[in-house]
C-alpha cells in the first residue's frame, strides 16, 4: 500500500520501505507521540480549527490507541514508516474522516523534534536519579571510612597518604557535576517545537504557547527551521553521559586494580562478580570491565550523531532520523551501568588493614619528612635534597621512613629529633592536611555537609518532577 497517495503513481518498492522505515525502533516513542498529538488537537479546537467534538473524539481516540499499544494489541507495520504514520493511520482506520483532520497544520518534521524532546526530558531525569543513588553510595562508603588510611597515587605510583573517604568523595563530586551537567542540557532544550510545521510554521492561527504549555514545556521554541532541525540538545546530552562514562570508566579501573591479587584493596561481592569457565581459583570483576568496555559504544554513539549532523543544511533532512538508534543506545547503556554500579560499589568490602599495610611501603610519607625540616627552618628545596638521599639510603639498606633510627636521620640532619616518628606516621599526615577539599576527618566533615546538602536538594527536584504525562 502506497502511503503518500496523490503526488505518486507507483508504490515504493519493498526494499526502500524497508529501507526507510524506522518503526522498529521508534516505536518506544509511541506515548510521546500520542501526548504531542492530543496537545496538537487541543489547540487545534482551541482556536476553532477543527470542531470542539472532532477534537474530544480525536482525542479520545488516541488514549484508546495508547491502551490497546500497552496491552500489546497493535502490531506496527513498515508500510506507515514510523511511530508517527502508524498512529495516525490506526486513528484514521478507527474513526475515518475525522482522524484525518488531526495533520492539520502540522508536519511529522515538528512531530518527531516534539517526540525526542518529550522523551529526552524523561531520560534524562531517569538518569539523574540513578546518578543521585550512586552519589549516596559513594558519599556513604566514604562517610564510613574517614579513617581508612591508603596510599593515594600518581602516575600509578604511591604518592602521599589519604583515607578511603577522600577516595570515595572524589567520585560523588564528579557525579554531582554529572548530575548538573545534565540538569543543564534539560534546562536549555525545554522549549517545544510543536508548530513549527514542516519549516517554516502555518498559516493557521496555532497557540504555540498553549500547546507547549500542556506539554510542559518552559516555552515554545522561537524559530521555526531551528524548531524543527535542531539536534544539538540530543548531543549536549550524549556529551554529558560519555563524560559520564568516562567517570565510571576510570572507576572501573581503579576497581578492576584494587580487587587484584597483587593490590586486594577491595573485594567485590561474589553477586558483582564472575568466575572461569576453566580456572576454578578466579573471581573476575566483568562487571567493572563490561562498564569500561561500554564507554566505547557511548563515545561512539555522540561521534554518529555529530557527523550526521555536521554536514546536513537546514531544515530537516532524512538523515536525523539517525539521531534516534544512537541516542537510545546511549541513554539505555548509561542506565544499564549506573545501576550496576550502584550494586557494585554498595557491596564491595574495603579491606582497611591491607590499605594500612600498603601505606608501609613505596615511602608515602617522604613529603612530611621534608615538611619536618622546612617547617624547622630549612628551605624546601634543601629538604626535599636531603629527603631523597634518606629514601635512597633506606632502599639500599630495607628501611623505610618509620624504621630508620633516629641516629641515622641525624647523619642526614641535625634537626631530626625523636619526634619524627610521630610527625610521619600515617595517622598524623593525613590527618594533619585539613586544607579544604584535603583528606583530613575534619576537611571531610565540612565536604559531606556540603555533598548531604546536595542529595537532600537533588531528592527535592527530583521528586517533583513528574515524567511526561498529560492523560
Ligand atoms: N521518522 C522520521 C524521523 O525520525 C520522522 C520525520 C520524517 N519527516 C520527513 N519529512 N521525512 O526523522
Amino acid at each position: 500500500m502506497q502511503y503518500f497517495s496523490g503526488r505518486f503513481k507507483e508504490a515504493a518498492s519493498d526494499l526502500i520501505l524497508d529501507f526507510h522505515s524506522s518503526i522498529h525502533f521508534d516505536k518506544r516513542l509511541y506515548r510521546y507521540d500520542i501526548m504531542g498529538s492530543i496537545a496538537h488537537v487541543r489547540g487545534l479546537a482551541k482556536m476553532d480549527i477543527i470542531s470542539k467534538e472532532d477534537g474530544e473524539l480525536i482525542e479520545k481516540t488516541l488514549i484508546e490507541i495508547l491502551e490497546s499499544i500497552e496491552k500489546g494489541e497493535i502490531e506496527f507495520c513498515t508500510t506507515y514508516e514510523d511511530i508517527h504514520m502508524n498512529i495516525e493511520k490506526i486513528l484514521i482506520d478507527r474513526i475515518g474522516d475525522v482522524g484525518k483532520k488531526l495533520h492539520t497544520g502540522r508536519s511529522r518534521n515538528d512531530q518527531v523534534a516534539v517526540d525526542m524532546r518529550l522523551f529526552a526530558k524523561d531520560e534524562v531525569k531517569k538518569i539523574q536519579s540513578f546518578l543521585l543513588e550512586l552519589i549516596e553510595v559513594t558519599t556513604e562508603l566514604g562517610e564510613k571510612n574517614f579513617e581508612t588510611y591508603m596510599p593515594g597515587f600518581t602516575h600509578l605510583q604511591k604518592a602521599q597518604p589519604i583515607s578511603f573517604g577522600h577516595y570515595m568523595f572524589a567520585y560523588s563530586e564528579m557525579f554531582k557535576r554529572d548530575f548538573k551537567r545534565l540538569e543543564n542540557a534539560a534546562e536549555l532544550m525545554d522549549y517545544s517545537p510543536l508548530g513549527s510545521a514542516a519549516l517554516a510554521g502555518t498559516t493557521y492561527p496555532i497557540d504555540r504557547e498553549f500547546t507547549a504549555a500542556i506539554l510542559g514545556f518552559k516555552g515554545p521554541t522561537l524559530n521555526s527551521l531551528d524548531g524543527v532541525s535542531d539536534r544539538d540538545y540530543l548531543i549536549e546530552i550524549m556529551s554529558g553521559l560519555s563524560i559520564t562514562m568516562m567517570h565510571l570508566s576510570r572507576f572501573s579501573e581503579e576497581i578492576i586494580i584494587y580487587s587484584s591479587n597483587d593490590y586486594g584493596y577491595i573485594e567485590l561481592s561474589d553477586s558483582f562478580s564472575t568466575g572461569s569457565s576453566i580456572m576454578p581459583q578466579k573471581k573476575n570483576p566483568d562487571a567493572a570491565e563490561l562498564v569500561r568496555g561500554k564507554t566505547g559504544r557511548v563515545y561512539g554513539d555522540l561521534m554518529a550523531l555529530l557527523t550526521t549532523m555536521k554536514g546536513i543544511p537546514l531544515a530537516y533532512n532524512k538523515d536525523m532520523q539517525e539521531d534516534k538508534e544512537a541516542f537510545f543506545d546511549a541513554v539505555d547503556t548509561v542506565k544499564g551501568c549506573l545501576q550496576v554500579f550502584i550494586g557494585m560499589v554498595k557491596t564491595l568490602k574495603v579491606k582497611d588493614e591491607v590499605l594500612l599495610l600498603a601505606c608501609n611501603d613505596g615511602f608515602i610519607n617522604a613529603t612530611d619528612v621534608a615538611d619536618y625540616l622546612t617547617v624547622r627552618g630549612m628551605s624546601f628545596r634543601e629538604a626535599y635534597k636531603i629527603t631523597g638521599a634518606i629514601v635512597s639510603y633506606c632502599i639500599e639498606n630495607s628501611f623505610n621512613l618509620e624504621t630508620l633510627s633516629l641516629e641515622r636521620y641525624k647523619e642526614f640532619s641535625y634537626i631530626f629529633s625523636g619526634d619524627i616518628y610521630e610527625t610521619i606516621a600515617i595517622k598524623t599526615c593525613v590527618e594533619k592536611r585539613k586544607s579544604l577539599g584535603g583528606p583530613s576527618k575534619d576537611s571531610l566533615l565540612s565536604h559531606l555537609e556540603d555533598l548531604n546538602r546536595f542529595i537532600a536538594g537533588a531528592k527535592i527536584d527530583l521528586i517533583n518532577y513528574r515524567l511526561n504525562d498529560i492523560f
